[in-house]
């Protein structure tokens, strides 16, 4: 479904970002992104979603194709359109405007005619309770992980196929980390693959089939989950370690 190949980024002319990361999403998949802080996580989503320019940074070498369309160069509402999109880092949500308000606008930014959005809404709804008790609240009032669940409500509006979530986990309470895993398997369950970006590897891995851990901007570690879950190496990774061999043989 997504192939990214020998992906290299650059932030202005000093600052290399990635370099030659390489990794796929199967259709029906969910796969994390693990590593530390600054290891290129948000710049690899951003990439994906064709939302680096607005950092500066620019992919200087390699290949995005999604479903066999190369998505380099594409506009980040276009991605949308075809089937992509990103929750960012940090729940963008628009604080003035009501729950429902919000999912209204994310549908209609990616297109959705407004009365197909009404039933669209119902399964975000079906999937998050607590925002439909809440659908009239302004969103600034939610609580962090009610807005958390409305940043994903958002992207799910644009009905995606490949779903990107930058930290959902980020400034959760421990129980509430379990309801985000929960909330990414269902959605899963429902028919979208998953590219999900993690500093909780334990949550991350719970949920996923399989992982690519990054480190300063090189695919550092790659296998199935349950491995990633079992390897010391993955603690030393996140403890800055010299990069473990690949696990499953070959990079993704
Ligand atoms: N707009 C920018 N301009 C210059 N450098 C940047 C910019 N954005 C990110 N970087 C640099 O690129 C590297 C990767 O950053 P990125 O945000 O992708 O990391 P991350 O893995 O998402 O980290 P975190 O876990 O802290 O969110 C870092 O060294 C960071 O300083
Ligand atoms: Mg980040």
């Amino acid at each position: 479904m997504l192939k990214v190949t020998q992906l290299h980024v650059r932030y202005g002319t000093s600052v290399t970002a990635l370099t030659d990361v390489s990794l796929g999403v199967g259709e029906g998949e969910v796969v994390a992104v693990l590593g530390a802080n600054g290891a290129g996580k948000s710049t690899l989503l951003r990439a994906l979603s064709g939302t680096l320019p607005h950092h500066g940074g620019q992919v200087t070498r390699g290949s995005i194709e999604f479903e066999g369309r190369d998505l380099l160069g594409v506009s980040p509402r276009r991605i949308v359109r075809a089937g992509l999109i990103q929750s960012p880092e940090g729940r963008r949500i628009f604080k003035g405007l009501s729950v429902e308000e919000n999912l209204r606008v994310a549908a209609a930014g990616a297109g959705i005619p407004t009365r197909h959005a009404a039933t669209v809404r119902r399964t975000v709804w079906d999937l998050f309770p607590r925002l439909e008790q809440r659908r009239e609240q302004s969103a600034g009032l939610l609580s962090g992980g009610e807005q958390q669940m409305l940043a994903i409500g958002r992207a799910l509006m644009a009905q995606p196929r490949l779903l990107l979530l930058d930290e959902p986990s980020l400034g959760l309470a421990p129980q509430m980390v379990d309801s985000v895993g929960a909330i990414i398997e269902e959605i899963h369950r429902r028919g979208t693959s998953v590219l999900l970006v993690e500093q909780n590897a334990a949550m991350a891995l719970a949920v996923s089939d399989r992982a690519v851990v990054l480190a300063s901007g090189s695919v550092c570690a790659t296998g199935p989950a349950d491995h990633l879950a079992a390897s010391d190496e993955l603690r030393d990774l996140y403890l800055g370690g010299t990069p473990a061999p690949t696990l499953d043989g070959a990079p993704q």
